[in-house]
């Protein structure tokens, strides 16, 4: 496809709300999304809430992150004009159709897949007596779900991490299946996953690292909340100095030369330096990462360079930060915009499913 086509097509991101969102989220996910959705004629934006709903969380803190999630990526740019953003729950049609899609996927293929089977190794591993102990059926048919959520708007395109590849496969799988049954290809659309591949054709250059942006955490580990090292992405200011100087580092001299290759403190700071570059033209980051590298060089010493870095993720985030606290302190607004964003996106649904019944019901 040229670049030109994906001006027609429609991409598709779904987001669980599974807790605050921090710099892995941010780098991995919330800016390549919203960046590649420019290049789409219509980019929809859910929160999966159904999909947390697999691990019983409590109605307060579902909600919390719920809202949290939707002001997050308001802040980080998605026009609720151009995009539409809503809840998963708000669309029982998906549900609905997700009944028909599991009609049709073999049982055999969501024994395989990652997360269940992630689970049935845990339990042998601890010797259970019953090894689907602690497996819902949510869990079990995620896939389908999330499957239903990709056809029922007819999505083209959805990004995803290497981990959702699989998902995906699934959901082309199932609906290849059903438009194969009533020998009708225009039932359910097939989606694509948007790879290294499908964006290099999409942007023409090959210079995006999107998919593999995971961001290193405070101890060095892949950022991840299961391992607490994160930053939340919109931390007070002093609790954002405060976990930066928790950074660790090695027992280099305090004024001894460091290496800039080897550093989570460098990484860090090229990867917002190049962010606010982008958004702030007056900021020249290769200038910015030149003068760090030669300080370390020089021989700076950590506490110098994390509050180096302090300062540039402070001045990247603060305008951001302030617009995730204006929509956290008016929720009547933010239900406002899921709210438009169901009515339309309800339509898609509707239409979809109405589509599919038709085939099947007559
Ligand atoms: N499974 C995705 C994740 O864990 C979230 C998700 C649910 C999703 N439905 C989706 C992603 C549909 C893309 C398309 O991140």
């Amino acid at each position: 496809m040229k670049t030109e086509d994906y001006l027609q097509q429609k991409i598709l991101t779904g987001i669980k709300p599974t807790g605050t969102p921090h710099f892995g989220n941010y780098f991995g996910a919330i800016k390549p999304a919203l960046k590649y959705s420019k290049y789409f004629k219509d980019s929809l934006f859910f929160i999966a809430d159904y999909h947390s709903l697999i691990n019983q969380p409590k109605s307060l803190d579902l909600q919390d992150n719920i809202y949290e999630v939707a002001a997050t990526w308001l802040a980080c740019g998605l026009d609720p004009k151009k995009s539409l953003i809503f809840r998963q729950s708000d669309i029982p049609e998906i549900l609905e159709l997700a009944w028909i899609l599991s009609c049709f996927a073999p049982k055999g293929m969501l024994n395989r897949a990652h997360a269940y089977k992630a689970f049935i190794d845990k339990n042998t591993k601890e010797n259970k007596k019953d090894l689907e102990s602690g497996i819902n059926m949510g869990l079990y048919s995620y896939p389908v779900l999330m499957s239903s959520d990709i056809l029922s708007f007819d999505s083209n395109v959805v990004p995803v991490g290497q981990d959702q590849l699989q998902h995906l496969e699934m959901c082309r799988d199932i609906a290849g299946k059903i438009n194969h049954h009533y020998k009708n290809s225009n039932i359910l659309t097939l989606p694509k996953a948007l790879d290294k591949q499908e964006l290099k054709k999409i942007t023409g250059s090959s210079d995006n690292n999107f998919l593999e942006n995971s961001i290193m955490g405070l101890d060095g580990q892949k950022m991840s909340k299961s391992y607490d090292n994160y930053i939340p992405l919109f931390a007070e200011e002093k609790k954002l100095r405060k976990l930066i100087m928790k950074i660790q580092t090695d027992s280099v001299g305090v004024n001894d030369p460091k290496d800039s290759n080897n550093s989570l403190i460098m990484d860090w700071y090229k990867l917002f330096a190049t962010d606010l570059a982008r958004e702030d033209s007056s900021f020249d980051a290769l200038l910015n990462i030149n003068k760090l590298v030669s300080d370390y060089k020089k021989g700076i010493s950590w506490g110098e360079a994390k509050e180096e870095l302090f300062q540039l993720v402070n001045k990247s985030l603060s305008g951001k930060r302030e617009s995730y606290n204006k929509y956290m302190s008016d929720k009547k607004q933010l239900d406002k915009i899921l709210l438009e964003g169901k009515d339309k996106a309800r339509l898609i649904a509707k239409a979809t499913l109405s589509r599919v019944k038709k085939v099947i019901f007559g």
